[in-house]
């Protein structure tokens, strides 16, 4: 296992590195912050929003939660939301879920998590008025369904934001993306077209 002194090493290391291939870039970074796009993903450490889509820090406002739920209650995502669609004014916002997602799963498990069974019950509601569709499907393919249906759910609820919502009415462009990504290969899959206003 790596020591913290690692990650300190490893920091040093990756700032050289980048200084070398462009001397200016963490004094560009440090003086202007303008991604195009806002990130809304899931905790799970496998899921790097950058990293995943070779884009560099800075050019990706990110927020992640346990997976990926968007809901109208949360300060926290509104305001990240807010300040990345009236401030930085980012035109695309990404919903991406992934394969093999623990939340979803603990959703549909039957089995008591702690707090965050109140976090993920509405996948578990996803599962129950959707569950013609799932039953159908054999177990691996129900609980990947279900992540892809999560993910189209939040969408959804993005959509709905009054953020989101008010940019719209202003004319604003801001196109709401549901993507998902799988673990095994390393692959990202978009899951239709995005929602636009
Ligand atoms: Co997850």
């Amino acid at each position: 296992m790596k020591t913290l002194g690692d990650l300190f090493r490893g920091n040093e290391e990756w700032a050289r590195a980048v200084d070398e291939n462009d001397p200016q870039f963490f004094q560009k970074l440090a003086e202007q912050q303008s991604p195009k796009y806002l990130w809304v993903g899931c905790s799970d450490s496998r899921v790097p929003a950058n990293q995943i889509t070779g884009l560099q820090p800075g050019e990706v406002f990110v927020h992640r939660n346990i997976a990926n739920v968007v809901l109208q209650t949360d300060l926290n995502l509104l305001s990240v939301v807010q300040y990345a669609v009236e401030v930085l004014k980012v035109e695309h916002v990404i919903i991406c879920g992934h394969y093999g997602c623990g939340g979803v799963q603990a959703s549909v498990d039957g089995e008591r998590h702690g707090l965050v069974d109140n976090w993920i019950k509405g996948i578990g509601d996803i599962a129950e008025s959707r569950a013609d569709e799932l039953n159908a499907l054999d177990e691996k393919d129900r609980l990947d369904r279900l992540c892809e249906m999560n993910v189209e759910t939040q969408a959804h609820n993005m959509s709905k934001t009054t953020i989101v919502q008010d940019a719209w009415q202003r004319g604003q462009m801001v196109e709401i993306h549901s993507w998902i990504y799988r673990l095994n290969d390393g692959r990202l899959r978009s899951l239709g077209d995005p929602i636009v206003g």
